[in-house]
């Protein structure tokens, strides 16, 4: 679907972390409904380096990327030499940045910020000089366990990830004071869809519960999943945001989710509706009883307001249109 009616030809838009998940599906969302577009990706792509946790450094892969047409440059964001070869030879019309330590559970707090925030500041600098519109990913994780329903200016992140987004955040409040370009930071809440396979054991719940499902193991999940709460938003809403922040009413940090609190217990019951299936659940301890989110639900009304986004999933919506490519990437990458 297609959400503005701009002509795009001769406009240049820059997509970093375009080999991931979300990137690569705005990428794709350009291609298919402005071709006329012209879309560069810069993406670090995996190499194989890991961080502490055991998890790779960055989750970019080729395979997200099978079909598309445009540019594809592999940098780093903290390499200043590629940051200024793309400030004198390119001429961008809107950034959409999406490249991050994208680790909730990452512990390196130097990487984490020089990565998150630092690159964000001189891509930010790139954008002004360019005056092209910026369009960057912040996160839910700014709210840490603030109560629900999240709303902007309440945040109190728990981890380095969320502090780094929020550091991100108060950047863009300077620099929305300062220059003339739109600014839009996006709190995406807990994304699900195609191309997120290649985050490994970072991707979604419903990846997950629905390749368990599809083994024909019986879902695991913890003690009283019925309360355990998410804003899970499908990846279509999160690009309808993107694209409508291009054209904001106002620059500013806007959450992205549904509006509407689900429980981990609704994704396993939708997922085994979906795949026909009666699996038995099996109840585990939750070991993170007191440092764990219990209940997230973004408050959008100026999301709506500012942006004229309207959610169009519920997750019975999301998980009916996920449930072939959940059955495709089994097939084909998973049982191979
Ligand atoms: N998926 C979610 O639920 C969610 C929720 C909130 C916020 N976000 C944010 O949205 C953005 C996109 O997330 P995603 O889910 O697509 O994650 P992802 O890990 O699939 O995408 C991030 C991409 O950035 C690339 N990258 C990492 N470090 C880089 C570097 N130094 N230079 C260049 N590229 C680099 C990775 O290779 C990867 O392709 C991230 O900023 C993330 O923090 C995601």
């Amino acid at each position: 679907m297609r959400y503005i009616n701009d002509d795009l030809k001769d406009k240049t838009i820059l997509i970093t972390g375009g080999a991931g998940f979300i990137g690569s599906n705005l990428a794709f969302y350009f291609q298919n409904n402005h071709p006329e577009a012209n879309i560069i990706i810069l993406d670090s792509f995996r190499s194989g380096k890991t961080l502490s946790n055991g998890n790779l450094k960055s989750f970019g892969h080729f395979k997200n990327l099978i079909g598309f047409r445009g540019e594809v440059i592999s940098g780093d964001i903290n390499d200043k030499d590629l940051l200024l070869n793309l400030e004198l030879n390119y001429k961008f019309d809107y950034i959409f940045h999406e490249a991050a330590i994208s680790d909730t559970t990452a512990l390196e707090q130097d990487l984490m910020i020089k990565t998150n925030v630092n690159a964000y500041k001189d891509l930010l600098e790139i954008a002004i000089k360019h005056n092209a519109n910026m369009i960057y990913a912040s996160s839910a994780a700014t709210y840490g366990n603030a109560l629900s329903p999240q709303i902007v200016g309440r945040e109190s992140p728990q981890n380095v990830y969320g502090f780094s987004k929020l550091c991100m955040d108060n950047l863009s409040k300077e620099y929305m004071k300062k220059s003339n370009i739109a600014i839009v930071g996006l709190r995406y809440f807990n994304v699900y869809g195609p191309r997120e396979y290649f985050k490994n054991t970072t991707a979604s719940m419903i990846l997950q519960f629905g390749h368990q499902i599809l083994a024909g193991k019986n879902p695991r999940l913890f003690e009283n999943s019925d309360k355990i709460l998410r804003d899970f938003i499908y990846i279509e809403d999160v690009i309808q945001a993107n694209i409508k922040a291009m054209h904001p009413k106002e620059s500013g940090i806007y959450n992205v989710g549904t509006g509407r609190a689900r429980s981990f217990q609704d994704i396993v019951d939708i997922l085994q509706k979906e795949l026909d299936t009666t699996l038995k659940c099996e109840y585990i301890k939750n070991p993170f009883i007191g440092s764990y989110q219990f209940h997230t639900e973004a408050d959008i009304s100026s999301t709506k307001e500012k942006l004229g986004y309207e959610p169009g999933f519920e997750m019975e919506d999301g998980i009916k249109a996920y449930v072939d490519e959940i059955k495709r990437v089994y097939a084909q990458e998973v049982k191979k």
